[in-house]
């Protein structure tokens, strides 16, 4: 496995790699949902290219990108094990070496649901993404469905801008208890771990987006959003941890599409 820390560096090796590249974007602090990822991308391709970024400019909250967890040398242990070819691991510097001039901006579905919540975040996503997209050319980028209006929205621009790219998606890893494995669990107090999974559970109710807040709220959730398009239900909520809060989001398909 070999480790490339520069835009420079990468682009020489890349000139002399295979056809077939997988990729999988992350930010580090890998789980087991990261994990399936790695695994289809090296059964589907000849290599596979992980990226482990903690791209700032998807972050609305400073507080939030301060604390984001970092786990690099685990992480580079679980990438060996599951036979990752290249790990990218640019600075900010050399990734946004325009400092951000150039955004990627969507009109629509970004402004709903976790975009309605955090200003600018989808910008930061989509630009990050197309800017690695575009430095490692792979004929297959991973996407979790854990992240289902991300996943779509990678979707909806590799369209829109004719990227020669399949989007593949990924089925949402969860504890046993029915939690969507997320880096930021790792941030959750034991009590806040125990109320987690509730939401998961309350996501998959046969009642009203309405009646399903309402449950959250009495339970101790503080709750972003919860809405139903298309037969999935989408939400987002906040713990209390004591000194910070944590953020959950989750996703279930209610209806056969
Ligand atoms: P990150 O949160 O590290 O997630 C990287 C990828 O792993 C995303 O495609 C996400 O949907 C997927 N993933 C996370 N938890 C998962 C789970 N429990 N089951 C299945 N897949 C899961 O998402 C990002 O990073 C960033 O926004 C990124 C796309 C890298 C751009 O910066």
């Amino acid at each position: 496995m070999k480790l490339v820390h520069s835009v420079l560096e990468w682009q020489s090796v890349r000139r002399q790699m295979p056809v077939s590249i997988g990729f999988v974007p992350t930010m580090g602090a890998l789980h087991a949902g990261h994990a399936a990822l790695l695994d289809q991308s090296v059964r589907e391709n000849d290599c596979t290219v992980l990226s482990i970024y903690v791209n700032p400019t998807q972050f609305n909250n400073p507080e939030d990108l301060n604390n984001y967890p970092s786990t690099l040398g685990s992480d580079l242990e679980l990438a060996k094990e599951r036979g990752v070819d290249f790990v990218l691991m640019p600075q900010y510097d050399d990734l946004y070496a325009d400092d951000y001039r150039f955004r990627v901006d969507e009109h629509g579905a970004s402004q709903t649901l976790c975009g309605a919540h955090r200003p600018g975040h989808f910008t930061g996503v989509l630009t990050v993404v197309l800017k690695l997209l575009n430095l490692v050319q792979p004929a297959r980028a991973y996407f979790g469905e854990k992240d289902y209006q991300q996943l779509s929205l990678i979707r909806d621009m590799a369209k829109a801008f004719f990227l020669p790219v399949e989007i593949v998606s990924v089925a949402t890893v969860r504890d046993t208890d029915g939690l969507a494995l997320s880096s930021r669990n790792a941030r959750l107090t034991p009590e806040a771990r125990r109320l987690a999974p509730t939401f998961s559970r309350l996501l998959r109710a046969e009642a009203p987006d309405g009646a399903i807040r309402e449950e959250l709220e009495r339970t101790g959730f503080t709750v972003d959003y919860i809405e139903t398009h298309a037969g999935r239900r989408y939400g987002a909520v906040l713990l209390d941890c004591g000194t910070h809060s944590v953020r959950l989001i989750d996703n279930v398909q209610l209806t056969v599409a």
